[in-house]
């Protein structure tokens, strides 16, 4: 029997947030115990306000906990012209049936993981800030988390800077903090997602797979990333690691980031070659078998 894998997701939901919450509980191998929201695609009321109205609408019960309303320093930097105004593609869904719960994001994952039998992997796939606190404040949680998979960076150019990526360019500080932990990293960066996008022609497909999938495709048909023909789903890709970790290669890397670079503010370098002369802090996927990923995508709306 396949034993269950109890992980924590940290999200701004964001289309591609949605999606990956929904590859999520497609997977019968997880069980996701806590959802925190962060500030990020939308501020952090509408981020909470979303992921109660996701979950209330596809009839899932977990507990959220909000977090952070901004970065570490500075202020947050929101993506509507990507994911709409509302950060759903648009979709208006109706009031939530549930409500957060009365701790903060930052106390309920510490409860969770000290809670917890075994180390826990943790899905980050917004900034890092809520993250970075933890980590702060809970550094004994460290031993708890078996893996903390991370939607972020870039190998090369950026989507939010230059060379900086949209969730480490949101707060810097939090992401170097957390890249500095000693932790058990797994990266998927921007070229992850783009050389795994899913083409426009499978949305009738995802709609006609019932409730969850109707509201997928809706988000998606208002979702402004990637070309005239496929989208980026970034944050999904992360499911896809968790189901198949064998469709990613990966590479041991220091990844530095930029706090305060006069362009380069949020950028990661990925060192795998050892330039920096700094030991590994992260495994960063370099690449992804694509054809075996759509093929796995697809299965999961059949
Ligand atoms: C990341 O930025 C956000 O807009 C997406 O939800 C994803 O987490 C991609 O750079
Ligand atoms: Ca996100």
């Amino acid at each position: 029997m396949q034993s269950i894998k109890h992980i924590l997701i940290d999200t701004d939901p964001g289309v591609d947030d949605a999606l990956a919450l929904a590859l999520a509980f497609m997977n019968e191998g997880l069980r996701i115990d806590l959802l925190t929201t962060v500030h990020g695609n939308i501020s952090l009321a509408q981020s909470t306000e979303n992921a109660l109205k996701l979950l209330s609408f596809w009839g899932k019960h977990i507990p959220v906990a909000a977090g952070a309303a901004v970065p570490l320093t500075g202020k947050t930097v929101t993506a509507l012209s990507v994911h709409g105004p509302n950060g759903l593609g648009g979709l208006e869904l109706p009031d939530p049936t549930c409500s957060v719960i009365e701790i903060d994001a930052v106390t309920a994952m510490d409860r969770v993981l000290k809670k917890a039998d075994q180390p826990m992997t943790i899905v980050a796939i917004a900034p890092l800030t809520n993250i970075a606190r933890l980590l702060q404040q809970h550094p004994e949680d460290r031993e708890k988390i078996s893996n903390l998979v991370i939607m972020g960076g870039a190998w090369g150019r950026g989507n939010a800077g230059v060379l900086s990526e949209f969730n480490i360019f949101n707060d810097p500080q939090a992401a170097e903090i957390v890249f500095n932990q000693g932790l058990t990293l797994t990266v998927l960066p921007l070229e992850i997602g783009r050389q795994a996008q899913i083409k426009k022609t499978i949305l009738p497909t995802i709609a006609a797979s019932g409730r969850v999938g109707r509201s997928i495709a809706d988000m998606l048909a208002g979702y402004r990333s990637g070309s005239k023909d496929a989208f980026n789903i970034y944050d999904a890709l992360t499911m896809a690691y968790l189901a198949h970790p064998e469709y990613f290669t990966l590479v041991p890397a220091f990844v530095a980031i930029e706090t305060s670079g006069r362009y380069t503010r949020g950028a990661s370098l990925i060192d795998d070659r050892g330039k920096l002369k700094q030991s590994a802090n992260a495994k960063v996927a370099k690449s992804i078998d694509s054809v075996a990923f759509s093929h796995w995508f697809e299965q999961q709306w059949q």
